[in-house]
């Protein structure tokens, strides 16, 4: 500890009582000094205010990523996460030529199509878990391809990945076994590529690409698909159960986006802020020492950047919160902010809003099972582990 001003807590996003409402404990340090502390995960800082938490994404050259994102920190580097401009840029200019908005309009059908499919699989029978059987496939079968997984390994990786997301603190040995798996499998992967006729996927602008006068080496690919998927698929599955759940206990706001009186586009942006689905993010401190939310940090400190406090910040967001589908969010956290902000936004509003579409459309009458009790997962993602609704039955 510094000895500076700072609020003492026992916060870690990785414990399961705090993944169930967060925003209590960010809501009491904000109120005192907004600069937090928690000893856990081998101690760390975390501002709470909206302007602190953008200040950290934004300042780089101060907090920078390249010890890494996670906390605690990973095995292995991830690309571009875990690396700080310049080079951070080079890598994101290749990226960023894949994940354009026109790519990701352009993906629509194919994506439309996912959604018919699943919810046709439960239509007739008039229930469903929203989270199992339609979110986190419908993410799986839309990323997988774009990245460029075969279809028939979907299953497989989904399921390793999943866990790899929620167990890390809790069976470490279970983890490395499974980061292996994936490693061996995803090098695998560009290794397969590099002889076999082109396609249009990320795999294949990572075996193409040349990065300073060289090709990437298999280690490199498989350190940018791992984040791509770990970044694309609970993320994403997260913002629409979240959003599901929120129209299944407010039925006149699913009214209000059928009879278009508050656009999709406005609503999304409240869905993503209120979700919050990436909730952290570490920094390490490379200066002597800066103030940070009233109070001070010090060259390698960890700093926990919470999207999840910038987007409950009352000072930014008025009434934070409530979910107010009509209010202009466009400027929340749920996406970072600065050189690291979200390169798959665009392909993540696009499966947002053709999946909460799709169910108010085909099935829109459904209804939260009685007696659920939300229950969501812990790690820098937070999700709710299942959704059970029921509706009036329809044809497949
Ligand atoms: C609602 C869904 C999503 C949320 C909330 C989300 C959130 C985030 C956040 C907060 C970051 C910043 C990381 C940092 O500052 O260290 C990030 C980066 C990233 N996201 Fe997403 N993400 C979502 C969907 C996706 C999708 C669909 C993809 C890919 C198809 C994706 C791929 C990535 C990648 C590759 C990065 C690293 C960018 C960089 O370091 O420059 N994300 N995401």
């Amino acid at each position: 500890m510094t000895g500076s001003k700072v609020t003492e807590t026992n916060y870690s996003h990785h414990d399961p009582e705090f993944a169930q409402d967060p925003y209590q404990v960010f809501a009491e340090v904000r109120g005192k000094c907004p600069l937090g502390h928690s000893e856990q995960l081998g101690g760390f800082y975390f501002p709470t205010t909206y302007d602190g938490v953008k200040r950290v994404f934004s300042e780089y050259q101060t907090f920078s990523s390249a010890e890494g994102a996670g906390l605690p920190p990973q095995v292995v580097k991830f690309f571009p996460v875990d690396l700080d401009p310049p080079v951070h840029t080079r890598w994101r200019r290749v990226l960023n030529r894949f994940f354009t908005q026109e790519a990701a309009e352009a993906d629509r059908p194919r994506i439309q199509g996912i959604a018919d499919h699943l919810i046709s699989a439960f239509a007739a029978r008039g229930s469903a878990d929203f989270v199992n059987e339609l979110t986190r496939p419908f993410l799986a079968m839309t990323t997988l391809p774009v990245v460029g997984v075969p279809d028939k390994d979907r299953p497989m990786l989904s399921e390793k990945l999943l866990w790899m997301v929620h167990n890390r603190l809790f069976d470490f040995e279970g983890w490395v076994k499974r980061y292996g798996e994936i490693e061996a499998y995803l090098t695998g992967l560009m290794g397969e590529r590099r002889s076999a006729p082109a396609r249009n996927d990320l795999l294949q602008c990572l075996v193409d690409e040349e990065f300073d006068g060289r090709r990437l080496t298999d280690f490199e690919g498989y350190q940018v698909l791992i984040l791509t998927l770990f970044g694309a698929l609970d993320s994403t599955s997260s913002a629409m159960s979240g959003a599901l759940y929120h129209l299944g206990v407010h039925p006149q706001d699913r009214a209000r986006l059928l009879s278009g009186e508050v656009p999709w586009s406005v609503a999304i942006e409240e869905f993503l802020r209120f979700t919050t689905p990436i909730q952290a993010l570490r920094r390490t401190v490379t200066v002597e020492e800066t103030e940070l939310d009233g109070g001070v940090v010090k060259k390698g400190d960890f700093v926990l950047a919470l999207n999840g406090a910038a987007n409950r910040d009352p000072a930014k967001f008025s009434d934070p919160d409530q979910c107010i589908i009509s209010r202009d969010a466009r400027e929340h956290m749920s996406f970072g902010s600065g050189a690291h902000v979200c390169i798959g936004r665009h392909y993540a509003r696009v499966m947002i809003e053709v999946c909460l579409k799709t169910v108010l459309g085909r099935i829109g009458d459904y209804k939260i099972t009685d007696g659920f009790v939300p229950d969501y997962t812990s790690s820098e993602a937070r999700a709710l582990k299942t959704l059970p609704v029921s509706f009036t039955p329809r044809p497949a």
